[in-house]
């Protein structure tokens, strides 16, 4: 990634390219890899917030350069969901990433990354079911076709995901090595907002008076964390805490679970290092956390 000078009185960030296509995507990529310098990709469906910043900002410690690629993927999204309300900002996320140094913004259209006659599917199973892959069940077919598309066209030495979506991450890291990809998938920690909410594009749908309650979610996570650890059953624990929420002013709780962090397999207790996810809808917004245990 490209510094600043430190000298200089105003500090002029160099102008952020930004391509459309997969020829000079490659051509600007293949100058880098031409120099020996290692390629970063942070894969991101825009409307950034500073989550977003710290994945780019965390990818410069591990590469030469940075590519950032904002697509709203419509194959991620099922019949009902939000794929035409999704926040689509593309200008200004263009000025923080410039802000913050980047030397690459991927922005293609629909039909560069699914041209006519594009049929191919991907799926994941087993790491891919229960949890979001419930609610949502074409979902991660659609993460996965699109990740691989990208990863394909970049051809990163490492692409970086937050772990706020923790189950897309084992998704993506169960493909990386099924389909022996030559990169290496990481997963960044979740930034929060002072009281403990997810930072997450969605919660731009949150009335003034959601985002009080918001923090509750994570909240919870922590307070059953505190309760597991001291090795009680999970189930009861569990259907307290989704009963608390309820209470409390969540609508539906799609799913609170205890999972093996490696894997996610369903945990009764917590016997191994484990994972605490939670999707629960406020108003418009399906928020979605998780903790380590
Ligand atoms: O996490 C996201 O923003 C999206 O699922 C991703 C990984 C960019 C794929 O569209």
């Amino acid at each position: 990634m490209t510094q600043s000078s430190l000298h200089s009185e105003t500090v002029q960030m160099p102008l952020l390219p930004i391509v459309r296509d997969v020829p000079a995507l490659r051509r600007k990529v293949g100058e880098w890899r031409a120099a020996g310098e290692r390629v970063a990709l942070v894969p991101t469906m825009g409307a950034l917030h500073e989550g977003h910043l710290a994945l780019v900002q965390g990818a410069a410690q591990h590469a030469d350069r940075v590519v950032v690629s904002i697509f709203v993927n419509p194959s991620q999204f099922g019949p009902h969901e939000d794929f035409e309300a999704y926040p689509r900002t593309e200008q200004e996320d263009a000025g923080k990433l410039t802000a913050i140094g980047t030397d690459l913004l991927y922005a293609p259209s629909v039909d560069v990354m699914y041209p006519k006659g594009d049929v191919t599917e991907i799926t994941v199973p087993i790491v891919s079911e229960g949890l979001c892959g419930a609610a949502r069940p074409t979902h991660f077919a659609g993460v996965a076709r699109v990740v691989t598309k990208l990863l394909l066209q970049v051809l990163p030495d490492i692409a970086v995901f937050g772990e706020k979506d923790y189950q897309q991450l084992q998704v993506l890291k169960r493909l990386a090595k099924d389909l022996f990809l030559s990169l290496e998938i990481q997963g960044f920690p979740t930034q929060r907002a002072e009281d403990g909410l997810a930072l997450s594009s969605r919660n731009a749908y949150l009335t003034a008076e959601e985002r009080q309650l918001a923090p509750l979610l994570h909240k919870s996570l922590q307070d059953l964390a505190q309760s597991l650890r001291g090795g009680a059953a999970a189930a009861p624990l569990l259907d307290a805490a989704k009963e608390a929420l309820c209470a409390a002013g969540f609508g539906k709780i799609d799913y609170l679970e205890l999972r093996a962090a490696e894997g996610l397999a369903p945990l009764e207790r917590l016997s191994e290092p484990a994972r605490l996810l939670v999707a629960a809808h406020l108003g418009k917004a399906r928020l979605i956390d998780n903790i380590a245990v």
